[in-house]
């Protein structure tokens, strides 16, 4: 079954055809991060106007690359939620025309099932159920992954997503957006131990997560030593950072897998690109001889394929949507309601 996904959640605009949910046949991203990086982030409106742009584009040349013509795509999955709301309007629109004309099942994807998804895509082995830590741009979240259609959140942060309070400090330390990358390159050689940050934790929520007085940190340190005219140890700030991060995402995911029983550790999302992040959870699991996955960095961010992947298992399951379907802006990845 050959499935065209469609991601248009933020700022990359994303078609790619996947064949029985494993397997890529194409993956198109056109990535709108230069035409954001002037304002430091996201312009929701902008991201609205560029996909409308592109997409059909995009779509046309994801089922040509695959070697198909549109009588070769049997069901159409897209991002549904959650995302800018004007940015998965583009998407579903698309997605609800080419369902229609093409007179194939159209099926709503939640964005962050797509991300856990993406290592189906890397791991033809990997099975749930297992420990997923979800860490983007906008969402961060341990989730007890029982099946390819059932999942709970067993913590989340109360605040900022990791890839958010990356931006966020980036843009402090006058790195450009999205600043995840660069920051990771500015830590390199840096001094993970030159500054103490904030690791908070929530009072009676052991795997959920807050981000924002870290990011607090950072902004009060740069600002103190412009104030006192001192120089700033930028590498030992971001590599402090990172670890800040990192020790409070790795443990957390490890305890959740240790008390639900899971000798399998996932981890997604644009955030798992990171190489702190990945080099803490490789020896984290080690220790625990646990298995280990994070997909490649291509498919750590946000794509088709995954959206194409997660259709197939949603598909199955019984997902379908029809003409009225809408998108929203927030849901809950264990309360998908098309
Ligand atoms: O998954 P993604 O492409 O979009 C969402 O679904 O949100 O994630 C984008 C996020 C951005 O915040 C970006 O800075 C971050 O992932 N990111 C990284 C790295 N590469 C991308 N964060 C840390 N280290 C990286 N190497």
């Amino acid at each position: 079954m050959n499935i065209l996904g469609i991601e248009s959640s933020c700022d990359e605009t994303a078609a790619a055809v996947v064949r029985d949910g494993r397997e890529i046949l194409s993956n198109e991203i056109f990535s709108q991060a230069d035409m954001h990086a002037l304002y430091g982030g996201v312009v929701p409106e902008i991201a609205s106007r560029n996909h409308i742009t592109v997409i059909s584009r995009l779509a046309g040349e994801a089922v040509k690359k695959a070697g198909l013509t549109k009588s070769g795509i049997d069901a159409i999955a897209v991002t549904a939620a959650p995302g800018l709301i004007g940015a998965l309007l583009v998407g579903v629109n698309f997605a609800k025309g080419a369902a229609l004309a093409l007179g194939v099942p159209l099926i709503p994807v939640h964005h962050v099932r797509g991300h856990i998804a993406a290592n189906y895509l890397a791991f033809p082995e990997l099975e749930p159920p297992f420990l997923c830590l979800a860490i983007s741009g906008g969402n961060t979240a341990i989730v007890d992954v029982r099946g390819y259609t059932d999942m709970s959140i067993v913590g989340a942060t109360h605040d900022d997503a990791a890839g958010e309070c990356f931006d966020k400090a980036a843009r402090v330390l006058g790195l450009p957006y999205p600043g995840g990358l660069p920051l990771q390159n500015l830590a390199e050689g840096g001094d993970d131990r030159a500054f103490s940050l904030p690791h908070a934790k929530i009072d009676g929520h052991p795997y959920d997560m807050s981000f924002s007085g870290l990011k607090t940190a950072v902004i009060n340190v740069i600002h103190n030593a412009q104030q006192k005219g001192e120089p700033l140890d930028r590498a030992g700030l971001a590599a402090s950072f990172q670890r800040a991060v990192s020790e409070t995402l790795v443990p957390r995911a490890m305890d959740a897998a240790r008390e639900l029983g899971y000798d399998t550790v996932v981890v997604a999302g644009g955030v798992a690109a990171n190489k702190r992040v990945r080099a803490d959870f490789e020896r984290a699991c080690e220790a625990e001889n646990k298995k280990l996955y994070i997909p490649p960095i291509k498919l750590c961010g946000d794509n088709g394929a995954m959206i194409a992947c997660q259709g197939y298992y949603e598909y199955l399951s019984g997902v379908r949507a029809g003409q009225e379907l809408n998108a929203y802006a927030t849901m809950d990845i264990d309360k998908v309601i098309f």
